[in-house]
């Protein structure tokens, strides 16, 4: 297999030779703007992977992982509305660029050209890629609601948590790397078994989001500091938080009215929690939750009979995913 950075630079290249179309230019630019904002291709570089972990040529993997791509901008578009997110990837986000009926219709249009690339695979594979693919993105609108669901509802479990980021983001992650093996010609029980490894490796990206969302370095990071505490977002933080300042009442009530006050000074909020947070060390406990969704994913790749220097290239891949900073 190759370097990660090699299909990465396979994939940019392939980006840069694509155009959207340019007229209404409020429809299409949008498009270019996010499309060439960067960001890590994470997914694109996993439909190429799996392709090749398999024995097969990536070349034939090149379409399914644009339109991976730019279904995952799709999502971030409309998701920087529903989140209220003015900076993404260190730039101003599409609705706040324009508006949000521009983000909203060029998102739309992303979407459409996402499958428009998912159909330029081989013929012969195509219904089960589309399979895949309609599957993981109905799965993420679940995934997205749900999150949306939780800004307002203060008893959410860890294991309710814990299925909405699969469904928002570890499924597109698995799902990725399942249309890379199908591509790759690999046998279905390989395939899931692909899925799964790329499923937990996914709840373990989300939780480490959560975390650099409140910790991270916001240059780095290219996103609003605190923009999930801001929100009331039900991350494991935020849950594990709850549940933990049961026992000291002074802490519950100040954690309550932040997350109850109708207004508030954002910046205040998000210092205010970040201290409670630091308080009872959540960061600590997400960070474990974070490597036994990793160790858990490391035993599905152990179920596929491919050699193990094609393993320990996946393995590096998403380990490098773990210590992240943008
Ligand atoms: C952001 O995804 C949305 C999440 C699922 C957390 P990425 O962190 O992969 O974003 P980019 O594409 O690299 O900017
Ligand atoms: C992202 O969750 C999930 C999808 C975009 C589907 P977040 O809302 O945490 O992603 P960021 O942090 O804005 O990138
Ligand atoms: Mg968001
Ligand atoms: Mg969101
Ligand atoms: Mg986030």
């Amino acid at each position: 297999m190759k370097s990660s950075k090699e299909y990465l630079q396979l994939i940019e290249q392939a980006l840069k030779d694509k155009s959207y179309g340019s007229s209404p230019k409020e429809l299409y630019e949008p498009i270019s703007y996010i499309m060439s904002l960067g960001g890590k291709r994470l997914r694109p570089v996993l439909v190429l992977m799996a392709t090749d972990f398999f024995g097969a040529d990536i070349k034939k993997a090149l379409h399914p992982a644009l339109a991976v791509e730019l279904f995952h901008n799709f999502t971030l578009v409309h998701d920087d509305i529903m989140d209220k997110a003015p900076v993404r990837r260190n730039q101003p986000t599409v609705h706040r660029k324009w508006n949000d009926s521009v983000a909203i219709l060029s998102a739309d249009a992303m979407m459409v050209k996402a499958y428009q690339e998912m159909c330029k695979a081989e013929a012969a594979l195509l219904p089960a890629l589309l399979d895949v693919f309609s599957d993981t993105a109905v799965k993420v609108c679940e995934g997205q609601q749900f999150d949306m669901n939780y800004e307002t509802e203060i008893k959410v479990s860890i294991i309710q948590y814990l299925k909405m980021i699969e469904l928002k983001t570890a499924v597109l992650i698995g799902g990725s790397l399942k249309i890379g093996a199908i591509v790759g010609g690999a046998r279905e029980e390989d395939a899931q078994a692909l899925y799964n490894f790329g499923k937990h490796i996914g709840i373990a990206f989300q939780l480490q989001d959560d975390i650099l969302d409140v910790f991270g370095d916001e240059e780095k990071f290219g996103k609003q500091k605190g923009g999930d505490i801001i929100a009331n977002k039900k991350t494991y933080l935020l849950l594990k938080a709850l549940e933990m300042v049961e026992g000291n009442r002074y802490m519950k009530e100040e954690l309550h009215q932040w997350i109850n006050a109708p207004e508030f000074n954002p910046k205040e909020k998000v210092e205010a929690v970040t201290t409670i947070y630091n308080f009872l060390n959540v960061k600590e406990l997400a960070t474990k939750e974070m490597k036994k969704q990793f160790d858990k994913a490391l035993t599905f790749l152990d179920l596929i009979p491919v050699v193990v220097s094609n393993k320990q290239e996946l393995i590096m891949f998403a380990e490098s995913l773990m210590v992240r900073e943008i």
